[in-house]
């Protein structure tokens, strides 16, 4: 009787679990990155308003950033937080370490901030070609210590560690999905991999990147690159692929029902496309692709292969300005939104709603650094100006089928000033370039190319006439924090 108590206790716990389970399947939730290499990062908390206002309700870190993980307790948003691949070799050579990183960036967050974390990514595409051997023996074994971390701190069954894969971990000699099998120089490692996560109920995480197939490959059709194009499909057996990603997804899962993981669990870690940087970068493009996206996410479609649809963190949610542009300029710019969380282009993200743009974002103030309209362009100082604020400054925009990649010499000159001086948060001696800068409050933006200003970090030096604005500023937050102060004794009594 007691016992059959229990089972319909239980029952109705499972039913409850199912509902609330459907219901925020229901919402098609979305997943996305963000990324946090910028010089101008925008506010956590504004980060997460942002991503709940656009219904992100799962995101991925790259690491363990104190700032992003404290905002995102208790926002009902899971989190899957990073860890990067310089700290492989030390968490590979110790349990211990493992268990340090876990209890200062898992279980604190968990227990005393309320962050809802799922998965910690072991690493960030470790098995990348380009990387030759330099993570090839340790991000087994800190897979392996991290796993072991976890079931330590109690966390087995709440969090899952996992490893974000580039997809050059799998290839198809044919060039067919179902001749897809795991790159022969890290074939067996993939296996032993692939089946402790299996044995831990962990997921398996691949990023796949059509962009790239199309920026890799002049010859490779534009249109096989999205999701509605009109290219002549990829005929394997009884699958007519029509779209590059089914054909990628699906040489990873013939590559797992070859070896005998048929059923194994593959999430999406990183999918997107880029706005500037590169001719096929651009909005149109990343519009059309990302709408694909959102489209397939909301209709809960899968591949030919495989029907049930992968979980699929976009990338990104917000630009950075301060990536590696070793792999192209368009590194900077894979953003849904701009760095400071205003919208790029136009997006339905199902039953006719659009994007929302991040709220409460303060800016610099409305002035530009501009070349002078003293100074000529034959200035022999002007080449060195331009290079100098390119070193510090982003000045990925420039180039052949890039937003600002049509300028004169003279836009482009204040292109680069004004990249500058905004970079370096409009402070005093930021737009001085040999006499050839001059400052503005006219907004020099015109065609594609956006003349920026930065948010405000607070780390501007305020103008010697701005120092009565600094009194009142100053004034008004001893009053936020008396009013706080009274709050919080009101709350306690
Ligand atoms: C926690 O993560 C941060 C960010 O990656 C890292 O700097 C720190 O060393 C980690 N803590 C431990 C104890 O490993
Ligand atoms: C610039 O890019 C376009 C494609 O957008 C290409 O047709 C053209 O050849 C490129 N020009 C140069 C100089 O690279
Ligand atoms: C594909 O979808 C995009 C975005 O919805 C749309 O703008 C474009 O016209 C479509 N292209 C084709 C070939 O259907
Ligand atoms: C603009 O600046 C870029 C980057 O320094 C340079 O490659 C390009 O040639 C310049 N264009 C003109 C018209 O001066
Ligand atoms: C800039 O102009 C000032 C005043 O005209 C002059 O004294 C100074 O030498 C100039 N600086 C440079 C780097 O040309």
């Amino acid at each position: 009787m007691g016992n059959n108590h229990n089972h319909n206790y239980l029952l109705c716990l499972f039913m409850t679990f199912l509902v609330v389970e459907g219901l925020t399947k229901g919402v098609a939730g979305m997943a996305c990155n963000w990324g946090l290499q910028s010089t101008h990062p925008l506010n956590p908390n504004i980060v997460v308003k942002l991503m709940k206002d656009n219904g992100f309700n799962k995101v991925k870190l790259f690491e363990a950033d104190p700032g992003a993980l404290k905002a995102l307790g208790r926002s009902g948003i899971q989190v899957m937080v990073g860890i990067p691949n310089d700290l492989l070799a030390p968490i590979a050579s110790s349990v211990s370490v493992a268990s340090a990183w876990v209890e200062q960036n898992v279980s604190k967050y968990i227990s005393t901030k309320g962050v809802d974390i799922r998965y910690v990514a072991v690493g960030n595409e470790p098995f990348l070609k380009t990387y030759g051997d330099k993570f090839l023996h340790t991000t087994f074994p800190a897979l392996q210590n991290i796993q072991a971390a976890l079931i330590k701190a109690g966390l087995g069954r709440q969090v899952k560690a996992t490893v974000p894969l580039n997809a050059d971990v799998y290839q198809s000699d044919s060039g067919l999905p179902s001749a897809g099998d795991f790159r022969s120089d890290i074939h067996d490692l993939m296996i032993s991999m692939v089946k402790f996560l299996s044995d831990n109920g962990a997921p398996m995480t691949i990023n796949i990147y059509p962009f790239l197939s199309l920026y890799a490959d002049p010859n490779f059709p534009t249109d096989f690159a999205f999701f509605n194009g009109s290219a002549a499909p990829v005929v394997d057996g009884s699958i007519a692929y029509t779209n590059v990603f089914d054909a990628n997804f699906d040489t990873l899962i013939s590559a797992l029902e070859k070896n005998g993981f048929a059923s194994m669990n593959v999430i999406i870690g990183e999918v997107g496309w880029p706005t500037d940087g590169d001719p096929n970068a651009n909005l149109v493009y990343a519009r059309r692709f990302n709408q694909g996206l959102v489209d397939r996410i909301n209709r809960g479609q899968g591949t030919p292969k495989r029907r049930s649809p992968p979980e699929v963190y976009i990338f990104s949610l917000i630009d950075e300005d301060k990536k590696s542009i070793d792999p192209g300029n368009f590194e900077r710019h894979w953003g849904v939104f701009n760095y400071d969380g205003t919208i790029k282009y136009s997006l339905n993200l199902g039953k006719g709603k659009a994007l929302v743009a991040a709220k409460g974002v303060k800016y610099l103030a409305r002035r530009w650094c501009v070349m002078s309209p003293q100074a000529s362009t034959t200035d022999p100082n002007l080449p060195g100006s331009i290079e100098y604020a390119c070193t510090y400054a982003d000045c990925t925009s420039f180039g052949n089928g890039s937003s600002c990649g049509k300028l004169d010499a003279r836009s482009n000159a204040s292109y680069a000033f004004n990249m500058y001086y905004q970079t370096m948060n409009q402070m005093k001696g930021s737009c001085t370039f040999s006499n050839l800068s001059v400052l503005t409050t006219i907004d020099p933006s015109h065609d594609t190319c956006r003349y920026e200003i930065m948010i405000d970090v607070g780390k501007h030096e305020l103008p010697p006439s701005r120092s009565l604005a600094a009194a009142t500023g100053k004034h008004s937050s001893v009053m936020a924090l008396v009013l706080v102060l009274t709050l919080m004794i009101l709350c306690v009594v």
